[in-house]
């Protein structure tokens, strides 16, 4: 018996590469493609990694990412690679990025925040101060917010 695990290639779609290791389930939520998709996805959790040590990997058969969804990945996934596939091939691999500057994507957790205001509340903005792990400043109030923070605002 192969001691390899072998997990299919996929046609068109997405590999997600790279991803550190217990975050493929935060990706997947964030793409919201943990019940009815009916896509065929694959998870691959804690596999070995050159670059990581471990890392996870999820597959995506049927969906390119557009510029929000890799926004969000990255703020949870900075290390993680973009494989765009088509016809089995891989056309484009790039590494996601974190924007400079965040709009609207996240809020500030500082409740005397102007962002938090009930009345006439400013779009959140956010510095990107460090980007592994990604640390993000509000530019209103000068909040920082990170980790657990981040991911559980993306996921909700
Ligand atoms: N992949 C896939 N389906 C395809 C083509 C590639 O699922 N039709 C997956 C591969 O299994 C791999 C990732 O997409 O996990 C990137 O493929 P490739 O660039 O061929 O692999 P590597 O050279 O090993 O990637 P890297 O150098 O980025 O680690
Ligand atoms: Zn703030």
């Amino acid at each position: 018996m192969s001691e390899k695990l072998t997990v299919s290639k996929i046609r068109h779609g997405t590999v997600i590469d790279h991803i550190p290791a217990g975050r493929a389930l935060t990706v997947l939520r964030i793409l919201k493609l943990t019940d009815r998709s009916g896509l065929r996805i694959a998870v691959l959790m804690n596999v070995e990694s050159m670059k990581l040590g471990i890392k996870d990997i999820v597959k995506i058969d049927g969906k390119v990412l557009d510029t929000e969804e890799l926004n969000k990945i990255a703020l949870v996934a900075p290390t993680a690679t973009i494989n765009i596939i088509r016809d089995y091939k891989v056309e484009s691999k790039f590494r996601v990025q974190v924007p400079k500057l965040i709009e609207g994507l996240v809020n500030c957790v500082n409740a005397t925040c102007i962002t938090n205001k009930e009345r006439e509340p400013a779009t959140p903005r956010f510095a990107l101060i460090a980007d592994n792990p990604v640390v993000l400043q509000c530019l209103y109030c000068g909040r920082y917010l990170k980790g657990e923070d981040i991911v559980r605002q993306l996921v909700e």
